[in-house]
């Protein structure tokens, strides 16, 4: 089969993290007997310094002719004082909305392997930590209303408007519970609606969803309790479903207990298969650069590329147990062992990883 992915390799360590994944993809479709065909679609900080804007119309007719796109991350200091609306960043938002991609699935795993590069005790973890962040992406406070007027005595104000519908907490509850019917069946809904009005709104819908599978247990948690008991007891969760905010902070969260952010992947999802495959991590401008870049995150992206897009199972767990492989190999990347001289490169990570396959 040929697949055609829209890549946007964006700033920072992203064009480093994507090449890895590229090698990766292209030995797995030399050895299942796909093509895949990768075309590069500028955005971030890399457009505006090429054609002037952060997310070129061509960007988004491209991606949305694609069969799936793969993406880097975007932003950096260079571009931390060009104007709010077109700063790099609002080229992921905007690829978000004009793709329609509602969920956003962040998955965080601890690999035995690395048991001990998470900064929580053995005892926390061990048995193993399986957790699925399903995020909201594309409403709340990161797409309500913004703007500025006068705070009276206190001087100029600004705000930002966190907003949700019915229906668009109907949709992400569905798939946090779908996902949950696959998995142990247990979903906690993180909300704050001891306080917020959007959020008493979004626990009475994920309740009302809830109804629909019997089989699931609900569990509803204050995004701070929430973030409380990721570190305290991180083995009761299974599904967290959250809004567009609360998801951002808790699966960065979510990520350092596996031990590196380096690690984490993400599927942004449509309705269908259609979805934008990133890290969670951002371009981390502190190493771009160095050759210490962890690229599993995004190479393990690749895999949920295959598995939701592509319905390629079996090639998607080539990648994860090639990842594994470089694991129980001994190998690690600068965040995974505390910059140890024996770190492997962001480059020989891939090749290794490739070589697995
Ligand atoms: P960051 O995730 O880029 O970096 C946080 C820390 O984690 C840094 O110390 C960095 O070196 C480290 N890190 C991140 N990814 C790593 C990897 N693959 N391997 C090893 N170490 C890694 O977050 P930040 O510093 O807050 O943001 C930097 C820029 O990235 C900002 O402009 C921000 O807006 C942007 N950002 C973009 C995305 C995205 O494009 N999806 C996501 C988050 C942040
Ligand atoms: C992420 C990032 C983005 C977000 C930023 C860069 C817009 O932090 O993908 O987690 O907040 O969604
Ligand atoms: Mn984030």
């Amino acid at each position: 089969m040929n697949y055609n992915i829209a890549v946007v390799r964006g700033d920072g360590i992203g064009p480093e993290v994507v090449a890895e994944t590229i090698k990766v993809l292209e030995k797995v479709g030399q050895k299942f007997g796909h093509s895949f065909h990768f075309t590069d679609v500028p955005a971030g900080g890399a457009a505006i310094d090429a054609v002037g804007e952060c997310l070129p119309a061509e960007t988004v007719r491209i991606a949305k002719s694609s069969d799936a796109v793969l993406l880097g991350a975007v932003g950096g200091p260079k571009w931390d004082n060009v104007p709010g609306d077109q700063r790099p960043e609002r080229a992921l938002l905007g690829l978000r909305k004009e793709l329609g991609l509602f969920a956003n699935l962040r998955p965080a795993m601890v690999f035995d392997q690395l048991a001990d590069a998470s900064p929580l005790k053995p005892e926390i973890i061990s048995g193993g930590l399986d957790i699925v962040v399903v995020r909201e992406l594309t409403g709340g406070i990161y797409f309500g209303e913004k703007g500025h007027k006068d705070g009276g005595d206190m001087g100029p104000a600004a705000y930002d408007v966190e907003q949700y519908a019915k229906g668009e907490v109907r949709r992400i509850a569905k798939v946090a519970f779908d996902m949950a019917m696959k998995r142990s069946r247990k979903v906690t809904s993180v909300d704050k609606s001891n306080v917020l009005e959007s959020s008493r709104l979004w626990r009475r819908v994920v309740a009302e969803v809830a109804e629909d599978y019997p089989g699931v247990e609900l569990d509803n948690l204050y995004v701070d309790n929430a973030a409380m008991q990721l570190v305290r007891n991180p083995r009761q969760f299974d599904v967290i479903v959250t809004s567009n905010m609360f998801g951002d902070i808790l699966s960065d969260e979510a990520s350092q207990i596996t031990g590196s952010i380096g690690m984490l992947p993400s599927a942004s999802l449509a309705d269908g298969n259609f979805g934008m495959y990133e890290p969670v991590h951002g371009s981390a401008p502190d190493i771009a650069g160095t050759g210490q870049a962890n690229p599993i995150a995004t190479i393990l992206s690749g895999a949920m590329m295959l598995r939701y897009t592509f319905g390629l199972g079996e090639e998607a767990k080539s990648i994860e147990d090639a990842v594994n492989r470089f694991l129980s190999d001994g190998y690690r990347t600068a965040d995974l062992c505390g910059g140890a001289p024996e770190a492997v490169t962001t480059t020989q990570c891939g090749d290794l990883i490739a070589a697995n396959i």
